[in-house]
């Protein structure tokens, strides 16, 4: 049987300030299949986001063992991270982050361009379509509304047809119309593209969303509904 696309085995983090240990997980498992469409749902504060941080690969845990493939990232080298990052991997954020000086197109783009790939350009077009926007292709980000620019993020995110797709609060700052447009991209994400989506959220509406929902609470999963 293949691997499930991302497994957390009794994963804990505990972070450093100035010297004193700040407990943020405890002790979390789950498992996603391709497809998944899963919400984690809690307070703000209460590890969202370190929790996405791990399942990307962006931080390692404390104890236990976050697998992606059925490879766990604490095993890897830095650059196997960074290469796991670029090829599986895709973020969206709260605040879309895109790069104010490139073009939308070169935004979408840049994924690629920093993998070494080739026909980067046919394929970033090819994702602005998908997200309804390839007219603004050679705008700049600041002409564009929140709801576009995150539209915008959502190409860069699928640019490289990750397996993994993980959304910080996209919804976050977005009016309720454009935030439904966004919730529609992660679930066509699953359905078209395979790939897995995890989003980050304290909105029940977006959690409402979701096939599943993982409930943190103190650092741990408390109920899955
Ligand atoms: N780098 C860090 N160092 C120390 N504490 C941190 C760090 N990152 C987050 N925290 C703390 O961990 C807790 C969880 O943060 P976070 O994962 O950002 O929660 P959420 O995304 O649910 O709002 C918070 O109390 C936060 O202050
Ligand atoms: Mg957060």
């Amino acid at each position: 049987m293949a691997a499930p696309r991302l497994e957390l085995r009794r994963v804990s983090k505990t972070y450093s300030n100035s010297g004193e240990p700040v407990p943020v997980l405890h002790d979390i498992s789950l498992t996603l299949a391709p497809g998944d469409l899963v919400a984690l749902v809690g307070r703000s504060g209460c590890g969202k986001t370190t929790m996405l941080n791990l399942a990307g690969a962006m931080d390692l845990p404390t104890s236990g063992e976050v697998l992606i493939d059925g490879r766990a990232t604490s095993s890897c080298s830095e650059a196997d991270l960074t290469a796991l990052r670029r090829r599986r991997i895709g973020f969206v954020f709260q605040f879309f982050q895109l790069l104010p000086t490139l073009t939308v197109l070169e935004n979408v783009e840049l994924p690629l361009l920093l993998a070494g790939q080739r026909h980067s350009f046919k394929a970033a077009l090819d994702r602005l379509a998908w997200v309804g926007l390839e007219e603004k292709r050679s705008a700049m980000p600041y002409q564009l509304s929140g709801g576009q620019m995150q539209r915008v993020a959502i190409a860069r995110a699928l640019v490289h047809s990750p397996d993994l797709l993980l959304a910080d609060e996209p919804t976050g700052n977005l009016d309720t119309t454009s935030g439904n447009r966004v919730l529609d991209l992660l679930r066509e994400s699953a359905v078209r593209f395979g790939a897995t989506v995890l989003l980050a959220t304290h909105s029940t509406e977006a959690a409402a969303f979701a096939d599943r929902r993982l409930h943190l609470r103190d650092g741990r999963i408390y109920s899955i509904d």
